[in-house]
């Protein structure tokens, strides 16, 4: 594009001109009338329009998650003044609701008037903690409500106070606070074990320890497809204490921070653990981690990843945002990983791209047999 002979401005940019043309409004007039450019351009203004009214389409999802509207769809079409009367809404203003989810594409508007579950807002529904997951971000959006402080200090945030651990709180943790937390994280569970397990083998393991494993549910998956393998949960004492017995599978409570980690398994695993905390946390768990481990043995650590060299929209916008609210927590790339794995005395160190990265990627690494 730099070569195109354009009206009244350079042909020839230098570096940073381009840059510099694209936000020339004569360029974007000009782009806008030219056969080819036309498509592009109106494809960027689109793009463009959609970042800039983001928080409003994260709202209008808020509210037909709250009032329950998605849910009310569920089985049958229906007019604005019914879903009104039952969500407590004046009609007229729930008819804006309903027409903003259609042109989010979570809803149908019919000929009729009626609206109806797109298969979009559908899907929603079905997706394994995603509800719980937006009404969660009641936290993070007022979090983020000034932007441009919340990126400039390390102010108090909903997230930190929400995820109690981050300081290292261990034993004084609100079991109520805990249990919120736990129950988001099992729902979310599932779809980051389907992805784990597709990419990580575990034939050959003798026994599984997860570490940070919540109240088991990771656990659980794995028990569906090695139901012979013995395992051990460990987590904090007050997260643990909500965890189901099964066979084959010790509960161990504990802090990584201040308590020894049993010995005997030997692979290891840590799922969604490392993005919430410093590198130095970080550092010295790997190296307990490394310490337990029998020589040859695995571990596997299972979490969005980001700050790669291809930025990801989804891992390097909404996780690193949300492990920064949470003060301590952090993001990090596969490279970034493995350099924390090496100087833990970690070696065979395997980056496994997750097919859904705003699910799951994986690293794994060996304890080396010498
Ligand atoms: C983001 S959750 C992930 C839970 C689970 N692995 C999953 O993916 O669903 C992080 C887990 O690490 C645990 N955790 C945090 N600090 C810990 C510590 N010092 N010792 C043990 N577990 C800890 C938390 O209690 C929580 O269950």
């Amino acid at each position: 594009m730099a070569d195109l002979p354009l009206p009244g401005l350079s042909p020839r940019p230098r570096t940073g001109g381009l840059t510099r043309l694209f936000s020339s409004r004569r360029f974007q007039s000009w782009a806008a009338r030219m056969p080819v450019l036309r498509r592009v351009a109106r494809a960027e203004g689109a793009a463009l329009f959609d970042l800039v009214a983001g928080f409003v389409n994260a709202q209008v999802l808020m509210a037909l998650i709250e009032l329950r509207v998605l849910h009310l769809l569920q089985d049958q079409p229906r007019t604005a003044p019914d879903l009104a009367a039952r969500c407590a809404v004046p009609a007229d203003r729930m008819q804006v609701l309903l027409q903003a989810g259609a042109g989010l594409s979570l809803l149908r508007r019919h000929r009729d008037g009626r609206f109806s579950l797109a298969r979009r807002g559908a899907a929603l529904l079905g997706v394994p903690g995603l509800e719980g997951m937006i009404r969660h971000h009641r936290a993070l959006y007022a979090d983020l409500a000034d932007p441009a402080r919340f990126f400039a200090s390390g102010q108090d945030t909903e997230l930190s106070r929400f995820w109690p651990y981050v300081f290292g709180a261990s034993g004084a943790v609100d079991p109520d606070v805990t249990a919120t937390y736990s129950r988001l994280m099992t729902d979310s569970q599932v779809l980051v074990a389907e992805d784990t397990l597709r990419m990580v083998d575990l034939r050959g393991v003798r026994h599984l320890m997860d570490v940070g494993g919540g109240t088991g549910a990771f656990l659980a998956a794995v028990r569906d497809t090695y139901p012979l393998l013995p395992q051990t949960l460990f987590d904090l004492p007050v997260v643990v204490a909500g965890a189901a017995p099964a066979a084959r599978l010790t509960i161990h409570p504990g802090s990584f921070r201040d308590d020894p980690l049993p010995q005997g398994a030997d692979a290891i695993s840590l799922i969604r653990v490392l993005y919430d905390h410093d590198d130095a946390t970080v550092a010295a768990l790997l190296a307990r981690i490394h310490a337990v481990l029998p020589p040859g043995g695995r571990l596997i650590i299972s979490e969005p990843m980001s700050g790669g060299v291809r930025p990801d929209r989804a891992t390097d916008v909404y996780f690193a945002v949300y492990t920064l609210a949470m003060r301590t927590g952090k993001t990090r790339s596969a490279t970034e990983i493995c350099s924390l794995l090496r100087d833990a005395g970690f070696a065979d160190l395997q980056v496994k791209p997750g097919f859904r990265p705003f699910v799951t990627s994986v690293v794994t690494a060996r304890k080396s047999d010498g």
